[in-house]
């Protein structure tokens, strides 16, 4: 069987490398040729732990292969993959241009029957349309059908998810279909859920809307705990034992960012909206989202009063750790109020600075440690709960930092911790941590004067 494999990115790259991995011929093409000049010499072009292992691997053993040429990649292909981005537009539906410039390519290029398998996220019934539009452009007298197989891979474990994945969605509108894709799954020891195309293009945007959600509802009785005195550690903890209920996704904070949620609980809501139904859940779920990403600054501001030339340390800047990927990352527009309170910003990620540097190449001093951005400083925020972060004791904030006052929008340490190291600490959803006595900056001597 001969996949090929439309957009190198996350969905499109992982998949073809784990489609490799079991060991298929697969082809990924991408208009980049710098990419594929990349992939080629084994650079997987984002970061994603064990995926360039599984192009090293699969390219030498000659299974896996990366084109630009689009024509001949499709000619003969059995099974094409689309996974090209679906961004968001500015009304907050799908932009899907990308998706249809890949179906032109494939109408013009195939000479033999073929199956296109659409694992980009895209609004209900674009299989439909995607399907029509291909048949109606065709160059050659063949036949092409369109499956649904909607991708439930994380950034930072997305080759570990296709591996093994919690379930595999096949949304085909017939028997042939349905007999191609377990063939091609066939080494994935994997349930298959089979369904029709809309209702798997719904099952994508349904489970990542509820996660949304789920994260959306603990922020929120996160910011009531604050206000009635409870803790909401304690409170996602006692939740989590009803097994209805789990312990996953419950983590509360400065909300969610990264390439799906924000795109998705927008797309839906869009899609509903259009067809003449309000999603209440998903509206609300955007809207305590958009609020809960500046629950920290507004605490910082009410602390503070003014951040005009204070210096402020910026641990993490990724929308979640592991991954170098900033996409609607918090951080982003709280750094955005930062530089214009006229703070003076010291930022630490372990691999998000470069990128970052894109969307701020002045006035933030990157630098490579943790420490060094607490060096002198008078506030810190964590934005994201990386391990070289989370591993700081905040005895070190106290000794590093002028005033240790810490905003930790990812709730990386205990009350107790805090209490116990005499720093001032507010976090999400528990009570704040200040001292009426602080101790801040202790020098060497003082510090010994004490013991
Ligand atoms: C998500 C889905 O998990 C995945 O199934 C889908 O295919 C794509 O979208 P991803 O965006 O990579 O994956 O990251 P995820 O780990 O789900 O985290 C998304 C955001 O939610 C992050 O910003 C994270 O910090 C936040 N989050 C997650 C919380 O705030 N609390 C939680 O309990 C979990």
């Amino acid at each position: 069987m001969k996949i090929v494999v439309a957009g190198t990115g996350y969905v499109g790259l992982v998949t073809g490398a784990c489609l490799s991995h079991a060991g298929h011929y697969v082809t990924c093409v991408d208009i980049d040729e710098n990419k594929i000049e990349l992939m080629k010499k084994g650079i997987s072009p984002i970061y994603e732990p064990g995926l360039e292992e599984l192009l090293i691997e699969n390219y030498e053993a000659g299974r896996l292969n990366f084109t630009t040429n689009y024509k001949d990649a499709y000619r003969d292909a059995d099974v094409i993959f689309i996974g090209v981005g679906t961004p968001e537009k500015a009304d907050g539906s799908a932009n899907l241009s990308y998706v249809f410039s890949v179906a032109k390519q494939i109408a013009q290029s195939i000479e033999k029957d073929c199956l296109v398998v659409l694992k980009s996220t895209v609004p209900i019934g674009t299989n439909d349309e995607v399907e029509k539009y291909i048949r109606e452009s065709l160059k050659n007298n063949v036949e092409v059908e369109l499956a649904s197989n909607p991708e439930f891979l994380s950034q930072g474990t997305a080759v570990k998810d296709t591996l093994n994945a919690s379930r595999i969605v096949i949304g085909v509108e017939s028997k042939n279909a349905e007999k191609i894709l377990r063939e091609v799954y066939e080494r994935f020891n994997e349930p298959i859920v089979v369904t029709n195309r809309r209702s798997a293009e719904m099952i994508k945007y349904a489970s990542n809307d509820f996660l949304a959600l789920k994260i959306s509802f603990v922020n929120e009785i996160a910011n009531l705990c604050e206000v009635v005195g409870a803790n909401i550690e304690d409170v996602t903890k006692g939740m989590s034992y009803d097994i209805r209920i789990g312990d996953k996704f419950l983590q509360a904070g400065i909300g969610y960012g990264g390439s799906c949620f924000p795109k998705d609980t927008k797309a839906l809501h869009w899609l509903a909206e259009n067809n003449g139904y309000e999603l209440k859940t998903v509206k609300a779920t955007i809207e305590i989202n958009e609020n809960q990403k500046f629950r920290l600054i507004k605490k910082a501001k009410k602390r503070f009063k003014s951040l005009e030339g204070l210096k402020v340390a910026v641990l993490g800047l990724t929308f979640k750790p592991g991954t170098d990927d900033l996409r609607e990352a918090p951080s982003i527009p709280n750094m955005r109020i930062l530089l214009d309170e006229g703070a003076v910003v010291s930022a630490f990620d372990p691999v998000g600075a470069e990128n970052f540097k894109k969307i701020y190449p002045e006035r933030i001093n990157y630098v490579d440690s943790p420490e060094k951005a607490l060096k002198d400083a008078d506030l810190v925020f964590i934005f994201t709960e990386w391990k070289q972060i989370r591993e700081i004791k905040l005895e070190r904030y106290r000794e590093l930092m002028k005033t240790a006052v810490i905003f930790d929008g990812r709730n990386c340490y205990s009350l107790d911790e805090a209490e116990t190291a005499k720093v001032e600490y507010y976090s999400i959803g528990r009570k704040n941590i200040t001292d009426p006595n602080p101790i801040y900056g202790l020098s060497e001597a003082a510090a010994a004067k004490e013991q």
